[in-house]
C-alpha cells in the first residue's frame, strides 16, 4: 500500500461538495455573520470614531471597537510560533494598513457588511516607513531564525577567497513580497456554549491554534475545541492564528450565539501573513576548473517591530556545496507593515531564487556547463554541520534530469537560438530543502464490531493526508484502505505538529505505523502468536470486548539522535525551456523536468501533485508573482487575484514531475520525508537561467517582467 499512487480517499465528498468547510459548517445552529472593518492608513492611529449609525443599522448585533472589545491576553514572541495569542482590537494606534479597527456582527453577511461601512473614523495619520530599499541601512544582523537556526555562519575567510579568486561573482538580487493565497478565504464558526468555545476553522495547525486562541481569550485549552476538518489550502497563511478567529470567537461569547467570519480576498492580503521583501548579495569565488572556493549570501528582509519572522532564506547555501570559505547572515528593516509570516517554502524559496541563480552567472564567466559546476561541488558531507548528508541524491537528481530533458542540446550561446519572432533558451538549477521532525501523536483503535479508525489532529490542507494516512494503516496491519476510516484534525485526537514544512505526512506516518505496531502486538498477545489483526477483524469482539486501541508518537527532531548525526535533506533539479518575444519581452514557459528525491514516498499520485504545484510555484516566483506597498501609505497596491499575478494555466505547459525511487534509512523506520514544499525548490532558478540564455539579459529583480527585457 505504501507507494502505490492510489486516489484521494476524500476525492468523492470533495467533488460532490460533502466536504464540509469552515465557513459551511452548520453544527451549531443559525450563525451570526461577522464583518471586518480595516483601518485606511498604514500608520497612526484612531483619533475618533464613531458607531453609532452601525449600530442602528438593519440587523446589527454588535459594533466592536477598541473602546468595548473584550480584555484579551497578550501577545507572546513564543519560539513556538503558531501558538502566540494574537488579540484583536487592543487600542487606538494602528501599525499596518488594514488593521482591525472595528467589528460588526449582524443577521446576515451583507448587512454586517453594510453597516461595517457605516463606523465612521477619523485618523491621526502619520509618516510611516514602507519602503525596503529606502530603508535598507537600517538593517539589523540577526543572531537566530525563526525557526531556531543561526542568523549568521561562517567557515574560513570569505574576503580573502572573493580577493584571491580568479573567477568572482558578487550580485544583488531581489526577491518581492509574496502572499500565500489558498483558494478557502480564512473562515471561522465559533461556538461558545456551557463555557466552552468550538472553532471551526480553517488551520493548519489544530493543538496550536487553540492554544493561541485560548490565550488570547484568557480560557483553559481544555476550554477550547479546534475542528478543521477541511481545510482549502494553506501554504502557511493558515499556520499562525489570524484575525477571524479571534473575533468570531470574542462575538459569539459576547452574543451567546455562533458567529461566523470569513475574510474577503482583499482581507487575505491585508489580515494574514506575506513572505518578506529581500534583498540578497551573493558571493561566489571559484578556481578556473569550477571548484567553489568560496560562497556567501546575505539577506536583508522586511520585519516588523510587533512580531519579527525572520525567514531562513541564506540557509540554503549552507548544505548545497562545498567550499572551505563561507559566511550567510540574515539581516532585519523593520518597517510599517503587518508581520510577515510564512509563505509557501519559505527560506528556500526566495534562497535558491537568488542563490542559483548567481550559480549560473558563475556557470557563464568560467564557460563551464551549469550541470557540470554543480557536480563538481556536490559534497556528501554537510559542509557547515560536518556530519554526513544523508539521502543526498542530488547528482542523480542533476543526471537524471538532464538526460530527461534533454540538456545536451542546450544553446551554449545565450541569445543565440532564434525561432521567428522568439528566442529560445535553457535553464536548469539544483534543490534543496531542510526535512523537519515535529511532535505528532496518532491513536488507532478496532472498534469491536472490527472498525479500523485512525485519529490525529494533523489537518488535510488539500494535499491528501486522510489517503496517506489510511495507505500507512493498511500497509502496517496487513488490511485494506477501504477499511480504514480516518479521522483528522480535532483538538480531541492526539496534538500533532500540524500541516507545515513539508512535514505533516512523514510526521504522521511515523506516529501512526509506531501505533499500529502495538496493536499488531496486542494482537498477536491475546490471539496466539503469528494472529494478525486480518485473522481477528471479523470477530473482534472476542479478544477484545471493549475493541482494542494505541497511540504511536513521533518525537521532536531535538530529541531524535538522527537529526544530529545527520544533516536531513530532500533534494532535486529542475530543467526549464522559455521562448522571449523579442518585440514584447513576454516569457512563456515551453516545458520544464523536475526531478526529486524525498525518501519514499507514501502515495506516488498525490506526491506527485504536491511537486507539480510546487514547480508552478517557481516559475511563479521566476515570471509573475510580487505584491506591491505604495510606499506613501503602506497598502498592498495590487491586493487581489486580479492584479497578484499568478500562473493559470495558459501559463504553465506540460511539465515533467520525476520521483526517484529512494528510502532513507536515516531519516525515520519508514524512510520517509517531506515533498510538500521541495517542487519549489530550484524551479525559479531553472527558469529566470533559462530567460538569460535565451536573451543574454540577467534580471537580477524578481519577477522577471517585461519591461525588464526590454
Ligand atoms: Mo508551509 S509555508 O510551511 O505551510
Amino acid at each position: 500500500m505504501i507507494g502505490a499512487g492510489i486516489n484521494r480517499i476524500d476525492g468523492p465528498l470533495k467533488v460532490t461538495g460533502r466536504a464540509v468547510y469552515s465557513y459551511e459548517r452548520q453544527d451549531a445552529g443559525q450563525p451570526f455573520y461577522g464583518f471586518i472593518r480595516g483601518a485606511a492608513i498604514g500608520k497612526g492611529k484612531i483619533a475618533a470614531i464613531d458607531t453609532a449609525e452601525a449600530e442602528s443599522a438593519p440587523g446589527v448585533r454588535l459594533v466592536l471597537t477598541h473602546r468595548n472589545a473584550p480584555k484579551q491576553g497578550a501577545f507572546v514572541n513564543k519560539p513556538t510560533i503558531f501558538d502566540r495569542p494574537h488579540p484583536q482590537l487592543t487600542t487606538d494606534r494602528i501599525e499596518y494598513f488594514g488593521e482591525p479597527v472595528a467589528f460588526v456582527v449582524a443577521d446576515t453577511f451583507e448587512q454586517a457588511r453594510a453597516a461595517a461601512a457605516l463606523v465612521n473614523l477619523t485618523y491621526g495619520r502619520e509618516d510611516g516607513a514602507f519602503d525596503l530599499a529606502n530603508h535598507a541601512d537600517q538593517a539589523e544582523p540577526q543572531a537566530t531564525l525563526s525557526i531556531g537556526l543561526p542568523g549568521e555562519t561562517r567557515f574560513g575567510d570569505l574576503e580573502a577567497a572573493m580577493s584571491a579568486g580568479p573567477v568572482t561573482i558578487d550580485q544583488t538580487y531581489t526577491t518581492p513580497y509574496h502572499f500565500s493565497q489558498p483558494m478557502e478565504p480564512h473562515a471561522c464558526l465559533a461556538d461558545w456554549r456551557d463555557d466552552h468555545l468550538t472553532v471551526y476553522l480553517a488551520t493548519q495547525t489544530v493543538a496550536q491554534n487553540r492554544i493561541a486562541l485560548a490565550e488570547t481569550l484568557g480560557l483553559a485549552a481544555d476550554q477550547v475545541t479546534v475542528d478543521a476538518a477541511f481545510v482549502g489550502g494553506g501554504f502557511g497563511s493558515k499556520l499562525y492564528l489570524h484575525a477571524e478567529a479571534v473575533l468570531a470567537a470574542l462575538a459569539a461569547r459576547k452574543l451567546a450565539n455562533p458567529v461566523k467570519v470569513a475574510l474577503t480576498r482583499r482581507q487575505v492580503f491585508t489580515l494574514t501573513g506575506h513572505r518578506p521583501e529581500m534583498i540578497h548579495r551573493v558571493r561566489l569565488a571559484a578556481t578556473l576548473d569550477g571548484q567553489l572556493t568560496g560562497l556567501g549570501h546575505d539577506v536583508n528582509l522586511q520585519a516588523a517591530v510587533a512580531e519579527p519572522w525572520i525567514e531562513q532564506a541564506a540557509t540554503v547555501a549552507r548544505s548545497l556545496y562545498a567550499a572551505p570559505n563561507r559566511l550567510t547572515r540574515h539581516s532585519i528593516t523593520n518597517l510599517d507593515l503587518k508581520a510577515a509570516e510564512a509563505v509557501r517554502g519559505p527560506g528556500e524559496l526566495p534562497g535558491l531564487l537568488a542563490f542559483e541563480t548567481a550559480m549560473d552567472e558563475l556557470a557563464y564567466a568560467l564557460d563551464i556547463d551549469p550541470v557540470e559546476l554543480r557536480l563538481k561541488n556536490d559534497t556528501a558531507i554537510d559542509p557547515e554541520l560536518g556530519v554526513p548528508l544523508n539521502g543526498r541524491r542530488l547528482a542523480d537528481c542533476l543526471r537524471e534530469g538532464a538526460k530527461r530533458f534533454g540538456w545536451d542540446r542546450r544553446p551554449k550561446t545565450p541569445g543565440s537560438r532564434r525561432e521567428g519572432d522568439h528566442l529560445v533558451g535553457y535553464g536548469m538549477a539544483a534543490g534543496i530543502r531542510m526535512h523537519f521532525q515535529g511532535p505528532t501523536g496518532a491513536i488507532v483503535r478496532i472498534e469491536p464490531d472490527g472498525r479500523v479508525i485512525v485519529r490525529s489532529d494533523t489537518p488535510d490542507i488539500g494535499t491528501g493526508t486522510y489517503t496517506i494516512a489510511a495507505q500507512i494503516a493498511a500497509e502496517s496491519l496487513g488490511i485494506g484502505v477501504d477499511q480504514v476510516t480516518v479521522q483528522l484534525a480535532h483538538s480531541d485526537f492526539p496534538p500533532s505538529a500540524g500541516a507545515g514544512g513539508s512535514w505533516g505526512a512523514s510526521n504522521l506516518s511515523i506516529a501512526l505505523d509506531r501505533a499500529c505496531q502495538q496493536i499488531r502486538n496486542r494482537i498477536a498477545e491475546a490471539a496466539g502468536l503469528g494472529a494478525t489483526p486480518n485473522d481477528i477483524l471479523a470477530d473482534v469482539g472476542r479478544w477484545f470486548p471493549e475493541g482494542v486501541e494505541a497511540t504511536g508518537q513521533t518525537i521532536g527532531q531535538a530529541d531524535d539522535p538522527n537529526f544530529k548525526n545527520y544533516s536531513q535533506n530532500t533534494y532535486g533539479a529542475a530543467f526549464a525551456e522559455v521562448a522571449v518575444d523579442i518585440a514584447t519581452g513576454e516569457v512563456r514557459l515551453r516545458r520544464m523536468t523536475g526531478v526529486f528525491a524525498a525518501g519514499r514516498i507514501v502515495n506516488a499520485k498525490t506526491a506527485r501533485s504536491q511537486l507539480m504545484g510546487g514547480m508552478i510555484w517557481g516559475v511563479s516566483s521566476a515570471l509573475h508573482e510580487a505584491a506591491h506597498v505604495d510606499p506613501r501609505y503602506g497598502n498592498w497596491v495590487n491586493g487581489d487575484l486580479a492584479e497578484y499575478l499568478m500562473p493559470v494555466h495558459a501559463d504553465i505547459p506540460a511539465i515533467e514531475t520525476v520521483l526517484l525511487d529512494d528510502y532513507d534509512e536515516h531519516a525515520n523506520h519508514l524512510g520517509i520525508k517531506g515533498v510538500g514544499e521541495l517542487g519549489v525548490c530550484g524551479t525559479g532558478a531553472a527558469v529566470s537561467n533559462a530567460v538569460f540564455n535565451a536573451t543574454g539579459i540577467r534580471v537580477r529583480d524578481f519577477p522577471i517582467t517585461l519591461s525588464k527585457l526590454l
